[in-house]
């Protein structure tokens, strides 16, 4: 029998499953993000990061004082710069810590935000409807990727674009894992495989490539993201100087990224 998309989706996420030698002992999950390295994306400290083509895409049919969803805001990269034209933002997210950056930031951009705490699509019912719904970087992070989608599209008058790197994010962590783990990680699932599992669900989009700029960092950011890839690296903190070194031999490289878009 055939594998479908979704099968091979889920099957290609679980592969990502940490070895539960590794995991015990690991004092805080490799699974939690950072609002601080995501704040900065916002504030794009150095002004020179292209801006990502899912904004371009979203103001297309974003209505003067329209209305924004954004699931898995982080500290709101996709949404933010949306207002104007936007005049009110949905921030949702499973990650109090990443919606309290997101308020930060809209607070001192004097930005209507309202913020939802919790599970897409879980929450999806106590959610309301906008004229633009936006999702980056979070599929890779969502099993049930069709009925993930099928809820943003319910919640978007007019276009949902969602934004995902070309292969799962944590395939340019695999040379550091070996190093430290002698464990070789997987090389998907990757967008192409995304745009399968929601043409399996009737969604046909389009989509448009782009190569997102290699994280700007020096000083305290810098020291932020060495804390932040021992712990992705399930390291305790004191091996935080052998990560540093080995991050000048693997240093972050830019990305393909994938914006894929669908009218509703
Ligand atoms: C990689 S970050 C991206 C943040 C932001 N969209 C950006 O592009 O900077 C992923 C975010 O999605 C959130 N997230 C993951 N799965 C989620 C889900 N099912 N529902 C809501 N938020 C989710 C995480 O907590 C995290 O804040």
């Amino acid at each position: 029998m055939s594998t479908s998309p979704s099968q091979q989706w889920v099957s290609e996420l679980a592969a990502w499953a940490i070895d539960p030698a590794i995991l015990e002992g690991v004092a805080e999950s490799p699974y939690t993000f950072c609002p601080e390295l995501f704040r900065a994306e916002v504030l794009r400290p150095d002004g020179r990061a292209p801006e990502s083509p899912l904004l371009a895409v979203a103001r297309e049919r974003l209505p003067a004082g329209g209305s924004v969803l954004d699931v898995g805001s982080g500290a709101g990269a996709a949404s933010l710069p949306l207002a104007p034209p936007a005049a009110r933002i949905v921030a949702v997210d499973s990650q109090p810590s990443m919606l309290d950056a997101l308020v930060d930031a809209a607070r001192e951009q004097r930005i209507d935000v309202t913020r939802v705490d919790g599970a897409w699509p879980d929450v999806a019912d106590h959610v309301p409807a906008c004229d633009v719904a936006v999702c980056a970087h979070v599929a890779y992070n969502v099993a049930d990727l069709g009925g993930f989608a099928l809820a943003l599209a319910a919640h978007a008058r007019r276009r949902v674009a969602l934004e995902l790197h070309a292969a799962h994010p944590w395939v340019d962590l695999a040379p550091l894992w070996q190093h430290f783990h002698h464990q070789p990680r997987p090389a998907g699932p990757t967008a192409g495989l995304a745009v399968a599992v929601l043409a399996e669900h009737g969604i046909a989009v389009q989509s448009r490539e782009w190569q997102r700029a290699a994280p700007a960092l020096h000083g305290e950011l810098l020291a932020t993201y060495v804390a932040y890839t021992c712990r992705r690296l399930c390291l305790p903190a004191e091996r935080q100087p052998e990560v540093a070194a080995a991050l000048t031999r693997h240093p972050p490289q830019p990305r393909r990224s994938v914006v894929l878009w669908w009218d509703t």
